[in-house]
């Protein structure tokens, strides 16, 4: 029997079945549109940045459109970006006035949000940055985009961290009790190792961790946290990698999730080009469920609130591919056998997935598997694939091979099936 990680406060019992959600990065640098990070990146004062602001307006936004969209992909959860660096609330929130309703648009944008992906009945959660780069408290370090300006350091060294904490602190608490249950809390990001010389990073005593982990679970029970307050949390992230293995801390499986972009972006970034393709994407999602863990994939939305044509696309391939072989990925986790070479093997309980990402001559070979399967077929199309154990004594001829000892061989059609990633389906004897 495959492994299970090790158990989680939160509930994780519909996550590790799920397995695959949408990432939303959305604010008013889609209107910069060159990276959530551009007020950072190109320094940019807040008078500057304030444009994005003043003409944001969000004409072609349906928050029911992205969820159908999401559904159709075969996604079971969505994480949106509550606030991000920059500072900006999608909601309306009491505490700032830097929020989607005092933009030209002057609506809430996270409440629809919400009521659409529940409508839909995705399991929710909202990404909320710990770091601000535009309220008035959250002191000018390294990575904040006034960083090399020596006066204004100068005029703001007395920022007060504990005012800034207060109100990140009250932000959470309004996004904890004011949208419903929530699922996930995905708070980023913690960098108490980074150091500046001048300035230091945040981390735990910062944000005062414990506090507000203690808060997310007594106001949400059952709800998933990361860990990127610098504490444990209940799931690991990997960004923009996939792990080798299983992730594991301290030698033990924990529950993880992967989140991945689709061009190097996060927030929406037009020139940008570099786009994986949809093949691509449909084996990073295998490849991290056929290591115990989950895919986040991520879309940034324009300003006039539409995803953009490319990462349609994309979606909409991995929901054909996910039409056809989403129970190779629903409650499926890492097996304990070993893949043939340029394969993946996802397994739930007695049904084995072997994922093939190149097309091999005729046969394929499962070591361990020679008298353990009772049926294999191929998953799209469900047609018997031939199974067969080849004589590991017999001489190899001109037209015949010669086996291994335990070694099952499937036989397999001349022509790919015509979908992104084949899989054939293996049915365990009890
Ligand atoms: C990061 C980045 C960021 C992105 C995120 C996604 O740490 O700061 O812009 O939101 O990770 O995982």
């Amino acid at each position: 029997m495959p492994s299970a990680p090790l158990s989680t406060t939160g509930d994780s019992s519909w996550f590790v079945h799920d397995r695959f959600g949408l990432f939303i990065h959305w604010g008013i640098y889609s209107a910069a549109a060159r990276h959530e990070w551009v007020k950072q990146r190109e320094r940019i004062p807040d008078e500057d940045y304030q444009a994005y602001f003043d003409h944001f307006y969000p004409d072609l936004y349906d928050p029911r459109e992205w969820a159908s969209l999401a559904r159709a992909a075969g996604m079971q959860y969505a994480v949106i970006t509550s606030k991000h660096h920059d500072g900006f609330c999608l909601w309306d929130s009491a505490l700032t006035d830097y929020k989607a309703t005092r933009t030209p648009w002057g609506k809430d944008l996270l409440r629809p949000w919400v009521a659409a992906f529940r409508a839909e009945g995705f399991k929710i959660g909202f990404y909320h940055s710990l770091i601000d780069w535009h309220h008035p408290q959250f002191p000018v370090d390294g990575l904040h985009p006034m960083r090399d300006d020596e006066a204004y350091r100068a005029a703001h060294a007395d920022r007060d961290m504990a005012q800034y904490r207060a109100y990140l602190h009250g932000q959470t608490a309004e996004l904890l009790t004011q949208f419903g249950k929530l699922d996930i809390m995905w708070f980023d990001f913690s960098y108490s190792n980074r150091d500046f010389g001048w300035s230091r990073g945040k981390g735990k005593a910062d944000w005062d961790s414990e506090t507000l982990l203690q808060m997310t679970r007594g106001l949400q029970p059952g709800i998933l946290v990361n860990d990127r307050l610098e504490l444990a949390g209940d799931i690991k992230t990997p960004e923009e990698y996939q792990p080798r293995g299983w992730m594991e801390v301290q030698g033990q499986r924990v529950v993880w999730e992967a989140c991945q972009t689709l061009n190097g972006s996060w927030g929406y970034y037009r020139d940008k080009l570099d786009w994986r393709s949809s093949e691509e994407i449909i084996r990073t999602l295998i490849d991290t469920v056929s290591k115990g863990g989950n895919l986040l994939l991520n879309v940034g939305p324009t300003a006039r609130g539409l995803i953009e044509p490319k990462a349609v696309d994309r979606l909409r391939d991995i929901g054909a591919w996910m039409r056809l072989h989403s129970r190779a990925i629903y409650g499926c986790t890492a097996s304990d056998f070993t893949p043939p070479p340029d394969c993946r093997l996802t397994q739930n309980g007695n049904r084995l997935y072997l994922h093939l990402f190149a097309w091999p001559y005729k046969h394929v070979h499962l070591d361990g598997l020679a008298d353990r399967v009772e049926y294999a077929q191929l998953l799209n199309d469900a047609s018997e694939i031939k199974r067969r154990v080849v004589d590991p004594h017999a001489q190899a001829q001109n037209t015949t091979m010669r086996g291994t000892p335990g070694t099952l061989t499937l036989e397999l059609p001349a022509e790919k099936p015509p979908v992104e990633v084949p899989v054939i389906e293996l049915f365990l004897k009890e």
